[in-house]
């Protein structure tokens, strides 16, 4: 049976990337329905259409959304942000943001970004705006609920690696009450785990850390804003932000899970053939891996071993096709 993915190119170079992802997924074995989707700050810019509802419901309809990236010059910042990433991520509760990384030298750590929640639930507003005396507030949303699968799910992964280690990142020096809740909540759940090991570190430590000392991390789990900045930095090093691969997952699976590259939508580069495929192959994989189709993932993550960073597309699509079928001969 193939399997129904929604298909969501979106913006600047968001289509080229997802383009060359389904087209190595099907070499290298998958076998996929695709369908479509124009959404996008294209999409708003023609007809106001941004992810009503009417085709969330749709999106509902398939076993997984592969997306390229969204968001335009042309669109105020946030708008399509919002609207269309953040409330897809929101409404189908994709509760975990899981985003792998491979160091230069081997290493393999990966990031567990709880998505559903923090200063990204967009509570807040102003008073007197424009003037002298505005005030702006900006609140974090936690949930004892939110944080405690976003941990369990952490637990749970740290378990199936060859270390069993787990750190809490957050800033609880400083963030008293919603730091408290996720160490608190961290500190029960470990009890369930007394085979994993676990740390913890402040948010800027953990800074230094992935720079200097990386290779203490197995798995990290944190809240939606420090996840964010940590994951930019974890593509920064191991290799560049064109490699980094993020899976936004409702583990139940009650929704399709959306599977995206970590990269925007680049719009400087956009329709030039000049942007890396390889971070939306690498998402491709990932859902491969969600969707049961684990021997052929592994065949794609393999493929993408040590193809050129840089280049123009086509040739780092090639160097991948190249190395499918050196591994299928
Ligand atoms: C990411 C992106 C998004 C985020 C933006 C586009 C809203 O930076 O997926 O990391 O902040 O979550
Ligand atoms: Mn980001």
């Amino acid at each position: 049976m193939p399997h129904k993915i929604a298909v969501i190119g979106g913006d600047g170079i968001g289509p080229e990337v997802t383009a060359v992802a389904l087209d190595v997924m099907r070499a290298a074995g998958a076998v996929l329905d695709t369908t479509d989707f124009r959404l996008g700050g294209f999409r708003y810019l023609e007809d106001g259409v941004i992810l009503p509802d009417e085709i969330l419901e749709e999106l509902r309809r398939y076993e997984a959304i592969l997306l390229g990236a969204v968001g335009t010059p042309e669109v105020p910042p946030g708008v399509i942000e919002r609207g269309l990433l953040l409330k897809a991520r929101f409404e189908l509760d994709l509760y975990v943001n899981l985003r792998p990384f491979v160091l230069p030298n081997g290493h393999e750590f990966v990031v567990i970004r709880e998505n559903t929640e923090g200063t990204y639930a967009g509570e807040g507003g102003f008073l007197r705006k424009g003037t002298a005396d505005e005030i702006a507030t900006q609140g974090s949303v936690n949930t004892r609920k939110g944080a405690e699968r976003c941990i369990r799910y952490g637990f749970e992964l740290a378990r199936s690696r060859t270390r069993k280690h787990l750190t809490l990142v957050h800033k609880t020096n400083v963030l008293t009450f919603s730091g408290d809740l996720w160490d608190r909540t961290f500190q029960e759940v470990s009890n369930e785990y007394p085979d994993v090991e676990t740390a913890y570190n402040h948010v800027d430590a953990a800074c230094i850390y992935f720079v200097e000392d990386p290779t203490r991390y197995e798995v990290v789990v944190t809240d939606n804003l420090f996840g964010d900045i940590l994951t930019d930095l974890g593509g920064a090093i191991s290799g560049g932000i064109g490699l980094a691969a993020s899976a936004n997952l409702n583990p139940e699976r009650m929704a399709p899970s959306l599977f995206e590259p970590v990269h925007g939508s680049a719009p400087d580069i956009a329709g030039k053939g000049l942007a890396n495929p390889t971070a939306a192959v690498l998402s491709g994989a990932m859902m491969l891996d969600f969707l049961g189709e684990s021997v052929i993932a592994e065949r794609v993550r393999m493929a993408c071993e040590g193809v050129p960073s840089s280049g123009r597309t086509e040739e780092i699509a090639s160097a991948i096709h190249n190395n499918l079928v050196q591994d299928q001969t």
